[in-house]
């Protein structure tokens, strides 16, 4: 019985802590995804570089948040405007899972100046294909 209890303390420990992580958190595990899978194009401070467009303070990434979660977990290719600057480009899938694309959603939309009051959540990213 003491260890059917403890189970069930560990299983829903996991469970709440899967589904309740705050925004904070997301940013800070988005921050380390950024790091490792964004930053040797969108560079440090989110301003993108020859070719490659800026999250920071970027029109196209707040226009269709949901377009942007499609664009984080597929890639994307062709033609787009970026704050008045066209690019014609190709952005490979990441190849991140759906915590990781919500996780470094939340990053970008908060950061370099960049904010957004909504949570994006992992359910939110399963739903897109
Ligand atoms: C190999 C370089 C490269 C990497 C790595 C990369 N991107 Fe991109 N990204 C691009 C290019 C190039 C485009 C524009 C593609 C086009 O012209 O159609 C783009 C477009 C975007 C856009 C939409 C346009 C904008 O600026 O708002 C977002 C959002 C984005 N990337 C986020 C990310 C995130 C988040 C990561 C890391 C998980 C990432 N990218 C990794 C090159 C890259």
């Amino acid at each position: 019985m003491k260890f059917l209890i403890i189970i069930y303390f560990i299983t829903s420990f996991f469970f709440l802590s899967q589904s309740f992580k705050t925004k904070e958190q997301s940013i800070k595990d988005g921050y380390e995804i950024y790091q490792d899978f964004c930053l040797r194009c969108h560079m440090s401070e989110g301003e993108g570089s020859k070719g490659i467009p800026p999250l920071a303070k970027s029109d196209y990434l707040f226009n269709d948040i949901e377009n942007s979660i499609h664009v984080v977990k597929n890639g994307m290719k062709g033609e787009i405007i970026v704050n008045n600057v066209k690019y014609n480009n190709v952005m490979e899938s990441p190849g991140l899972d759906d915590e990781e694309v919500a996780d470094v959603m939340n990053y970008i939309l908060n950061s370099w100046g960049n904010s957004y009051d909504k949570l994006i959540t992992y359910e939110e990213v399963l739903k897109i294909k």
